[in-house]
């Protein structure tokens, strides 16, 4: 099964590095479109035309589903697309799994334009939600900024940990990376949600070809690091230009 994947940048590669670990002989296309990154402040109106582009370049490619690894995406203007193929939005086994669960103290750690959003409080039923915007985490990711990102995290932890809270949600797919630090600075009990990890739990696919092809619309020295950081070595092999 050829399956496209598609972010703001390097934040669904947490998708493809964990479907890679369940599904190695699978086919993956994988586009981020860190040109226009970072979508959490993009226009609705924007986000539309990144979304539109990169399903005509899916389809074009003939993949066979396309997810929008891209929590921003999926909780704005994901009722508004069409494709040809199937597409999925990250979020929905998150929200299945929460639904489910006993704990009811819920943050949210996303985007300014998901904090934005009502699509957390209108899917998650008899549960305390705080919203909280990390603006800067997905530009020092991209960046590479690991101080200045240590920073950060304890800044949020530290509000996180004076709240009543049993779960943190990580409703961007960059912030999956920083999981491990966010959390070694948290209460221990809290359990940390992560979007891709959900999404492979209850999307499994049918391996055939093996392979991984990746496509950014914009290259450069920071990109290829933490794309090595992610995938491995030798994985910038597979980069290409989206042009
Ligand atoms: N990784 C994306 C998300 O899950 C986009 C982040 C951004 O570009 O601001 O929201």
């Amino acid at each position: 099964m050829k399956i496209g994947i598609f972010d703001s940048g390097i934040g669904g590669l947490s998708l493809l590095k964990e479907y890679r670990k369940e599904y190695p002989k699978n086919e993956y296309l994988y586009f981020g479109d860190n040109i226009h990154a970072p979508f959490g402040e993009k226009t609705k109106e924007e986000l539309l035309t990144y979304a539109k582009r990169a399903i005509a370049f899916f389809e074009q490619k003939q993949v066979d589903k396309i997810v929008f690894a891209c929590g921003t995406i999926s909780s704005t203007i994901f009722g508004e697309l069409k494709a040809s193929v199937p597409i999925f939005s990250i979020l929905e086994p998150t929200i299945q799994k929460l639904n489910q669960q006993e704990k009811k103290n819920l943050v949210l750690l996303a985007t300014e334009n998901t904090v934005k959003s009502t699509y957390f409080d209108q899917h998650l039923s008899f549960l305390s939600l705080q919203k909280i915007a990390c603006s800067s985490f997905v530009p020092l990711l991209e960046k590479r900024e690991k101080e200045n990102l240590e920073q950060e995290i304890q800044k949020y932890c530290l509000k996180i940990n004076q709240e009543k809270c049993d779960t943190v949600i990580l409703g961007c797919t960059h912030y999956s990376f920083l999981k491990e630090k966010i959390k070694e600075h948290l209460k221990p009990e809290i359990e940390v949600v992560d979007l891709a990890e959900e999404f492979v739990k209850v999307h499994p696919l049918q391996e055939s070809k093996e392979g991984f092809t990746l496509y950014f619309s914009k290259i450069n020295q920071e990109l290829k690091e933490n794309i090595e950081d992610i995938l491995g070595e030798n994985s910038t092999k597979k980069l290409h230009l989206f042009d």
